[in-house]
This record gives C-alpha cells, structure tokens and sequence, in this order.
C-alpha cells in the first residue's frame, strides 16, 4: 500500500499496527433476515495513517468504525487496537476502558455540551478520562485551544461560536486525551462542501502535525480525496485498498 518508502516511514512505524483486524464478520439478526453487515473484514492500519472508508449506505461503514471503536464486536474474527486483542474475552466495560484510553471520536454532529464553553467541552473529556490532575487537565486543555487557534474563543458556549470554530472545539476534545487513534463516522453528512472540506482539512493538519491516526468514513466521493488511503466496502467486504498519492492539500 506505501510503495513510496518515504511516505511509509512518514506515516507508518514499526511498531504494531494501531487497528488490526483479522476475518471479521458482524451478523445482525432480525427476525428471520440475517444481514452480514461486516463478511470477512481483514484491515491493517498503521500509525500516522489517515484512512478513509467509503461506500454506499448499507455498505458496513458505520459496523466497521463501531468494531474498531470498540462500541460493538465482530461475531467472529478478532480486533486489536494498539496490538490489545479487544475481542476475545473482554466484557463490554473492558472494551470500554479500552475505548476511553486510546480512541477519540468525532460526532456528526459535533455533539458539543451547549451549556459548556469552549475550553470545557475540551476539558470535560479529560475529566471522564481520569488518571490527572487539575492542573495537569488544565495546561492540557490550553495546549489544545492553543493547538487549534481557539485562545480567544475558549470562554464562548457552542451557540456562540461559528460552525467553523464548533469544528475545531470538537476535534480538540477528540485529541486532547491523545488518543492512538480518532474516528470520525460520515462527520461532513450535515455539512455543506466548503465546511466539510474545511473540517477534513483541519483533521488532516491535526494528523500531520501529530502523527495521530484518523480513521474516517464517507459516502462522498468528493471528500475522499483528502485522505491517503481509501478503503472501499460494499456488501460488508472490503473491495478496494488504494494508497491516495496526492491528496488534495491540507488548508495552509
Ligand atoms: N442494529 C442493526 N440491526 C440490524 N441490521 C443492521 C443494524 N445496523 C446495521 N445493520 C445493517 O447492516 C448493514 C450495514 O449497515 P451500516 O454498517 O450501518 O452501513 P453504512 O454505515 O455503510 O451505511 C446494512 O444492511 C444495515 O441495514
Ligand atoms: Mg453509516
């Protein structure tokens, strides 16, 4: 996939891969109708990576990132975030630690608290996080504002704020935990072309300026020309694994 050895040592480590996934199938029953919506999934993804999935509705994106963001967990086959088996003999609160610890994620609608302001929203995931101290969650957090030019906005509520600026608010609390990994589920879907572009834009400058991997979806064949990979489902299996050589140019 990184033909190019430049590129690879750019954005893939020795290490293990942040996601891997081996023969996963996720089968959901309803009724008598039983739909595979993941059929054999095997996906590795490396460190630095910003990989895009797309696919038509119904395709499994969403199933896949719910996998990988351990909301859900295949029927059969196995999932390893940060080279951790998440399948196999985990409860659900297990996967949940796991989930709280190494993965952020960006909401389609931003989902920020509308009675918190800027620097909250951002702080509160620290909070939930735990293991810091006040002080600790406090530099944390004005590093992440800073990071996203929010200093002089980091005492506004969402409502107060432009849709632009809400972006940025949601994807500092997606990193300020620093996560090995953040996922973003079709994240432009009620967004026009230009804030969409903006977001993944802003989401590609995080990955570049960071190294943190991003994994996002998209029914919008536009918008997966900013990513460097581009993974294809349809039917619940993966159909196409291009590297994008030249994507289209983070904002500057
Ligand atoms: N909770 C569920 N119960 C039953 N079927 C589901 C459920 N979630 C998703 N599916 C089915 O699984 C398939 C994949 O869905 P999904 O992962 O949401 O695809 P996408 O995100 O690409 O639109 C679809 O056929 C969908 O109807
Ligand atoms: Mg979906």
């Amino acid at each position: 996939m990184h033909s190019d050895p430049a590129a690879a040592s750019a954005t893939v480590s020795a290490a293990a891969p942040v996601v891997l996934i081996e023969a996963a199938t996720r089968i959901y029953n309803s009724g008598e109708n039983e739909v595979r919506a993941m059929d054999g999934i095997n996906l590795s993804i490396g460190r630095g990576e910003f990989l895009t999935l797309v696919g038509p509705s119904g395709s499994g994106k969403s199933t896949l990132l719910h996998c990988i963001g351990c909301l859900d967990a295949p029927t059969s086959g196995r999932v390893f975030i940060d080279g951790r088996d998440v399948t196999t003999g985990l409860s659900a609160a297990e996967r949940g630690e796991v989930r709280n610890a190494k993965i952020g994620f960006i909401f389609q609608s931003f989902n920020l608290i509308p009675v918190l302001t800027a620097y909250e929203n951002i702080e509160f995931a620290l909070q939930i996080h735990g293991g810091q101290t006040a002080a600790q969650m406090r530099a944390r957090t004005l590093e992440v504002l800073s990071l996203l030019g929010l200093e002089s906005q980091k005492d506004r509520r969402p409502n107060q704020l432009s849709g632009g600026q809400q972006q940025r608010v949601a994807i500092g609390r997606a990193l300020v935990k620093k996560p090995a990994l953040v996922l973003a589920d079709e994240p432009t879907a009620n967004l026009d072309r230009k804030t969409s572009d903006d977001l993944i834009a802003l989401m590609r400058q995080m990955n570049e300026q960071l190294g943190i991997t991003f994994v996002f979806s998209t029914h919008d064949e536009h918008l997966m020309r900013h990513a460097r990979r581009i993974v294809r489902l349809s039917d619940g299996r993966i159909v196409g694994d291009e590297a994008n050589q030249t994507p289209s140019a983070a904002h500057g």
